[in-house]
C-alpha cells in the first residue's frame, strides 16, 4: 500500500522532470549571443596534455581566456595571420605556468592562429584560434569568397547549462510541491 504510494509519486516526479526540461529548452532558444565575447579553454584539465576545446571560433573582438588546470604549460604561437602580434604566454618557450594560472588575449584580426605548449607539443597538445567565418583554406591572394554559412556559436554549451540549471529548480520546485501536498492527491486516483 505504502509501496504503491511511492510508486506513483516517482511517477509523478518523472513526469514533473520531462516538463520541466522541456521549458528549459524552450527558454534556451531566446538567449542571444551578440557582441563581444569571451571564450574559456581549459590548459592541461584533469592533468591531460590538451587544450580543450582544442579549437575555437570566435568573432573579431572576442577574448579566449586560458585557466590552468595542471602544471608546467605554456602557450607559444606557431602561426597566425599576416599583422597579427600574439605573442602568447610571457616569457620564452622554456617558460611555464602551473595550475591557477591565467591569461587572456583579444584577437581582432581575422584568421587562424595555432599553438602549442612547448614541454608537450609532441604530445599532442595544441591548438587553434579561429577568427571569423572562414578560417579554413590555404592562404589565398586577394579571393575574397563569400561567408560559408554561420560559424558555430561557442557559447551554446553554456546556454545549454544554463537551461539545465533552470530546468532542475523548477523540478525541484515541483518535486516540493507535491511532498508538501500531494498526499492527498495520490489517495483519489485509487
Ligand atoms: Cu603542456
Amino acid at each position: 500500500m505504502s509501496s504503491e504510494d511511492s510508486v506513483s509519486r516517482r511517477r509523478f516526479m518523472r513526469t514533473a522532470t520531462g516538463a520541466a526540461a522541456a521549458a528549459g529548452a524552450a527558454g534556451a532558444s531566446a538567449g542571444t549571443a551578440a557582441g563581444q565575447s569571451t571564450t574559456e579553454v581549459a590548459v592541461g584539465p584533469d592533468g591531460s596534455l590538451v587544450f580543450e576545446p582544442a579549437t575555437v571560433n570566435i568573432a573579431p573582438g572576442d577574448t579566449v581566456h586560458w585557466v590552468w588546470e595542471s602544471d608546467l604549460h605554456n602557450i607559444v604561437v606557431e602561426s597566425q595571420p599576416e599583422g597579427a602580434n600574439w605573442e602568447g604566454t610571457e616569457g620564452d618557450a622554456n617558460t611555464t605556468y602551473d595550475t591557477g594560472h591565467e591569461y587572456e588575449f583579444t584577437f581582432e584580426t581575422e584568421g587562424t592562429y595555432a599553438y602549442y605548449c612547448q614541454p608537450h607539443r609532441t604530445s599532442g597538445m595544441v591548438g587553434e584560434v579561429v577568427v571569423g567565418g572562414s578560417g579554413g583554406g590555404g592562404g589565398g591572394g586577394g579571393n575574397e569568397s563569400g561567408g560559408s554559412g554561420p560559424p558555430p556559436i561557442p557559447g551554446s554549451a553554456r546556454t545549454l547549462g544554463i537551461a539545465t540549471g533552470f530546468g532542475m529548480l523548477s523540478t525541484l520546485g515541483l518535486a516540493y510541491f507535491f511532498m508538501r501536498y500531494g498526499g492527498d492527491y495520490g489517495n483519489d486516483e485509487e
